[in-house]
């Protein structure tokens, strides 16, 4: 089961990714890679992009977005497909009932009872559903759609969900990413690849760890440390310097998504004791404060870096719309997890079948922290075209690929 207990495994493997992939392809390239990327370069699927013009309502006289090669996820368990299969750690999907639902009916490693929002974003995009980091086969081939280096109990600080085990941080990420690139300036050369990485889109979901990992546990005294303010302002900071990095090796189309309401998750309703069902104000408070300091970084950014387009999405907002107009899309069970027990079944986490409730997609929560399919798929929406609620920032997804100014 825990088959890289080693210290560094992402290093490791990189190395091995690396040289299985000059040697086993070393034939191929350039000129099949090239054509690999021309291919990408066209929308995969013409009925679907007819069909999601259809859905918001453009005039079909509107010219196709230029394309997008391929879609990069960095982030936590809200986004992670199977990176921690390969790691040493509790916080594991690879059993069921996770997955139930999912194309395969099999546990990938998604949090959830299906889709996550990054699967239906690339169906958006007309790319395939994105591999993980360290699932995929290392040839380039692969990479060249988009690769998730998401790592369930990864935070921005370090640290944060060492508890757990091992896992991937947001600053190791960016460096894979980094390795990522490298790979692809060896295989393709340094045009091809810049122009691959510029016109891809980014997409970043991390930060509830450490909340839930951290800042919420009190490690190291850091409540009398930083006020939640002071807090949300560091993690800010590392999360721009990230950002930084990314548009250093070249990056141009970022989504950085904001934390969803986890004061509303099973888990803070069963550990707090709410008795009514009543959301937890307290850490609901400073998740709003979280989002609101990183709107303002994004809008930093877009200054300092004009020709990079960076938006950020508010999952606050879209998933209270769904709490509250719970009815409208479909939902009975706002508080009570699918899969757990306990009060709210927030008590002991997910890790059995029969723990789990029949039908899902009436339900807002999967398991403890996590929101199930039918909750991704609408905040997925929402972040391509602002179906259901406007949740991003100046301008979704959809519009970010279509080259639009603010
Ligand atoms: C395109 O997508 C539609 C549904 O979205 C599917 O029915 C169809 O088989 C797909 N076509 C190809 C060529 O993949
Ligand atoms: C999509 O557009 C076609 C005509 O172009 C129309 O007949 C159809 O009803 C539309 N579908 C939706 C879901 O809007
Ligand atoms: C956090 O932990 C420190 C000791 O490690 C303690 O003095 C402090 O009261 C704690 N803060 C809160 C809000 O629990
Ligand atoms: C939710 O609706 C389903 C049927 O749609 C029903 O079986 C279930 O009992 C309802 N749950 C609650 C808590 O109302
Ligand atoms: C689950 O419930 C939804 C609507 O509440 C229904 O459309 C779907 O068929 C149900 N699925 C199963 C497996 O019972």
């Amino acid at each position: 089961m825990l088959k890289k207990l080693t210290l560094f495994p992402p290093i490791i493997l990189t190395i091995i990714i690396i040289d299985i992939s000059i040697q086993s392809s070393s034939l191929q390239y350039p000129h099949d890679l090239i054509n690999i990327i021309a291919d990408s370069v066209q929308p995969q699927n013409d009925s679907f992009q007819t069909k999601s013009e259809n859905e918001t309502h453009e005039p079909s006289s509107k010219p196709l977005p230029p394309p997008v090669p391929a879609l990069f996820v960095i982030g936590d368990s809200s986004v992670d497909c199977g990176t921690n299969n390969y790691l040493g750690t509790f916080a594991r999907a690879d059993r069921l009932p996770y997955g139930r639902d999912f194309d395969t009916h099999q546990p990938t490693g998604r949090f959830c009872n299906g889709r996550i929002p990054v699967d239906y974003l690339a169906q958006y995009l007309g790319l395939p559903l994105v591999p993980s980091y360290l699932g995929q086969t290392g040839r380039v081939e692969d990479m060249i759609h988009g690769v998730n280096y998401a790592s369930a109990g990864a935070g921005i600080i370090f640290t944060s969900g060492a508890e757990l085990g091992q896992h991937i941080s947001f600053t190791q990420q960016i460096q894979q990413v980094t390795d990522t690139f490298q790979l692809f300036i060896l295989s393709m050369g340094e045009d091809t690849a810049t122009d691959l990485i510029s016109a891809s889109v980014f997409y970043i979901s991390i930060g509830t760890n450490d909340y839930i990992h951290y800042y919420l546990r009190n490690v190291s005294n850091v409540q009398m440390l930083y006020l939640p303010w002071n807090f949300n302002q560091f993690l800010a900071t590392t999360v721009k310097q990230g950002i930084q990095n990314l548009y250093n090796i070249d990056v141009r189309k970022i989504v950085l998504m904001g934390l969803p309401p986890i004061g509303c998750a099973p888990n803070y309703m069963w550990r707090y004791g709410s008795q009514d069902g009543k959301c937890i104000e307290m850490i609901n408070d400073m998740i709003m404060q979280f989002n609101f300091v990183m709107k303002y970084m994004v809008e930093e950014l877009r200054h300092e870096l004009p020709d990079a387009n960076i938006i950020f999405c508010d999952v606050f907002q879209g998933s209270m719309d769904i709490i509250k107009n719970h009815k409208r899309y479909g939902f009975n069970v706002t508080t009570d997890a699918c899969c757990g027990l306990g009060k709210y079944r927030g008590f002991i986490m997910c890790i059995s079948p029969e723990m789990a409730c029949r039908n899902a997609s009436n339900h807002i929560w999967w398991d403890q922290f996590h929101p199930t399919e039918a909750v991704n798929s609408i905040l997925a929406d929402n972040v391509w075209s602002g179906k259901h609620t406007d949740m991003c920032y100046p301008m979704n997804l959809q519009d970010l690929v279509a080259g639009k100014a603010e």
